[in-house]
């Protein structure tokens, strides 16, 4: 579990989709450890009956929803039950998405495509238009939305996803437009190449797969999924408070450039 002793949730609770894998179980994890009550949300249940598992094992605070991010009333569903759990719905981590293989456009089934937009885009519509009501009817609340290197800069054979991923910038700048006046704070996480069962996936696990991959980082290295987790926590912490709007690289220089 990542050290996150600087970070103090004592008293909020947090809601994170994806939970029950990678970027968002390792998230739920640090925010437990800083006193969060986390509600870990996944369509897969069992993955996220795993995670409060092992956050409760920590001596932390979880309860688990199974949740498609794609289904209007499972969103709500879950919105809800963290508010009658937790009293208050205080940060939000929309962060469950899915992948596409490396292969150029032509190949993208038309299933794939529509797939991805449902899951990567509607999925975060979905879940902000769920909490924001909540978030300022409670006066204020943090929403992190994960993106990607994806969402800021063009990637041969993988133009679907990164149209996801642009999309999850543009709806989180434009909706944090409309609702930083009520005191909810809105920004977009645009990981680099970090090291989940997603990126396994994509690498195919191989040695050369993984070669290529770590060639894409100036750091020379995959990103851990703590470093994801610090970068939300804090988007989510008072430190960040005037930052609203934001595309977050933590990319390991991976968007900066060529060269
Ligand atoms: N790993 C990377 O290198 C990387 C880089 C940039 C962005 N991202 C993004 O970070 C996020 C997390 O990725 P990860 O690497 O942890 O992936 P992962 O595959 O390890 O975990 C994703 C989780 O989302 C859940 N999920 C998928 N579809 C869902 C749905 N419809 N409803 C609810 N839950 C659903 C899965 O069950 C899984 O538990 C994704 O949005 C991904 O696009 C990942």
């Amino acid at each position: 579990m990542t050290k996150a002793q600087n970070y103090d949730f004592s008293g909020k609770s947090v809601f994170i989709t994806g939970a029950g894998s990678g970027i968002g179980r390792t998230t739920a994890l640090a925010f437990a450890q800083a006193g969060a009550k986390v509600a870990a949300i996944d369509m897969n249940e069992a993955a996220a009956q795993e995670t409060v598992g092992q956050i409760e094992a920590a001596g932390g605070k979880a309860i688990a929803i199974k949740c498609d991010v794609t289904k209007s009333a499972e969103v709500k569903a879950a919105v809800d039950q963290t508010l009658s759990s937790f009293g208050s719905l205080d940060c939000a981590f929309n962060n469950a998405g899915i992948e596409q293989g490396v292969y150029p456009l032509t190949d993208v089934t038309e299933e794939l495509f529509d797939k991805l937009f449902d899951v990567n885009v509607k999925g975060v519509y979905l879940c902000m238009k769920h909490q924001i009501p909540v978030m300022e009817k409670q006066g204020g609340g943090t929403i992190v939305n994960t993106s990607s290197t994806a969402g800021v800069l063009s990637i041969r054979n993988q133009g679907a996803y990164c149209a996801t991923k642009y999309a999850v910038v543009a709806l989180s700048k434009s909706t944090a437009l409309e609702v930083a006046g009520q005191n909810v704070r809105i920004n977009a996480l645009c990981p680099g190449i970090t090291d989940t069962p997603m990126i396994e996936r994509v690498s195919g696990g191989t040695e050369e797969g993984h070669a290529r991959l770590v060639a894409q980082e100036p750091v020379g290295r995959y990103a851990r999924p703590e470093e994801m987790a610090r970068a939300c926590m804090w988007l989510c912490s008072d430190d960040s408070a005037f930052v609203v709007g934001a595309a977050i690289n933590i990319d390991g220089g991976q968007s900066a450039g060529i060269g």
